[in-house]
């Protein structure tokens, strides 16, 4: 081939490579397999309202970017996380925002991209005892527990009123802050008799202590986790209230650590023709909660406004694609390191200010509920 044709072959391969990139890439959410992607975000799973929020809410967040970024759920699988992990490396990203499924196991995956030269953002869980998490978003997970228990303390009848404790998973540490939050708030009130623990013999022991250690906060989560599945969740409960005695039933107060185990809980209970009435409490004002707390079945969650927390996330992917230095208001640490954190506030939602604080704030439509 003559040199001239050569040079002007291999600009047309070059050119046809670009128009394919370009066709392959999408801006403003998922990407084709082989494209460049700068953002890679990996989410735990697709079966909790939760999770699908946060999607939607990135999706709102990107249109219009320059950027391009590849969202990954991970199905309740740190096999699967791995796998999203190992994907989004090979597909280029300079940046993974990823919330673990295990936040343990989660260490070795993001090892990886970092070795890879990626930043990482653990996003609402932290990733434990590993030096490959660059930055931290999350929302005030010790203040979430606190107002569940408040709820609790200001709607409680009487004395000696019977107190079931659920937990989330012990694989998040999360689960921890927000027990932690709750245990400082309840203790005092089961200390001089306003509550009984119902369902925890694990709580009942330590139940003169105001602060508990990590260990002990193993043992009670141990006790009465939900691992965030409501289905777990509605087994221990009908497990508890088949065991409980008729001095544990009547008007009861009910920590449940997020909505979607205290929308299972609460139908458990409201079958009970033994329970007068139940306060639950929940977390994520998932729209189906949303529609508990409307027909009196939940009493209250904690709104956690994901549209911050996906700003702050992509404010610290973008400081960092752009080189631009990034701000964080606090540490977290992981058991390793302390990992630069923003934290972001919550918000307790009962029938009395569901409208004001989810619709009238644009976050949800009045037309998602009915009976608002
Ligand atoms: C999150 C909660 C969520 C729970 C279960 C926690 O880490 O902070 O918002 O409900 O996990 O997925």
């Amino acid at each position: 081939m003559k040199k001239g044709l050569k040079a002007l072959s291999v600009l047309m391969i070059l050119a046809l490579v670009t128009v394919l990139a370009a066709a392959c890439g999408s801006k403003n959410g998922d990407s084709g397999s082989s494209s460049k992607v700068s953002i890679g975000i990996v989410l735990p799973t697709k079966s909790e309202e939760r999770w699908i929020q946060d999607e939607q809410r990135f999706k709102d967040a990107l249109k219009g970017s320059k950027y391009t970024t590849s969202v990954l759920f991970s199905e309740g699988s740190s096999a699967k996380e791995a796998e999203n992990v190992e994907t989004l490396i090979n597909k280029g990203i300079k940046v993974l925002i990823i919330c673990p499924f295990d936040g343990t196991a989660a260490g070795a995956a993001v090892k990886k991209a970092k070795d890879a030269g990626i930043t990482v953002i653990s996003y609402d869980r932290l990733i434990m005892n590993t030096d490959a998490v660059d930055y931290y978003v999350t929302f005030d997970s010790k203040t979430v527990g606190a107002k569940q228990a408040q709820y609790l303390v200001d709607h409680a009848k009487g004395s000696g009123q019977p107190l079931y404790l659920y937990a989330g998973a012990a694989t998040d540490n999360n689960a921890f802050q927000f027990f932690e939050g709750s245990w400082e708030v309840l203790q005092p009130k089961i200390a001089d008799g306003t509550f009984k623990i119902a369902n925890s013999s694990e709580a009942q022991a330590l139940a003169s202590k105001a602060t508990l250690t990590h260990e002990e906060e193993a043992k009670i989560i141990g006790q009465v986790t939900t691992l965030w599945d409501p289905n777990e969740a509605k087994n221990k409960a009908q497990t508890h209230l088949t065991a409980a005695a008729a001095d544990m039933k009547g008007d009861v107060a009910i920590l449940a650590p997020n909505d979607g185990t205290s929308r299972s809980i609460a139908d458990v209970f409201a079958a009970d023709s033994a329970i007068k009435s139940y306060v639950i409490t929940g977390q994520d004002a998932d729209k189906s909660s949303i529609q508990y707390i409307i027909d009196g079945k939940q009493s209250m969650t904690v709104f956690k406004d994901v549209r911050t927390l996906v700003k702050d996330a992509m404010g610290v992917a973008l400081n960092i694609l752009d080189g631009k230095t990034v701000e964080t208001n606090g540490v977290s640490n992981n058991g390793n390191k302390d990992v630069p954190s923003k934290q972001t506030d919550v918000i307790s939602v009962d029938k009395d200010n569901v409208k004001e604080k989810l619709v009238d704030s644009g976050y949800y439509q009045a037309s998602d509920f009915k009976g608002l």
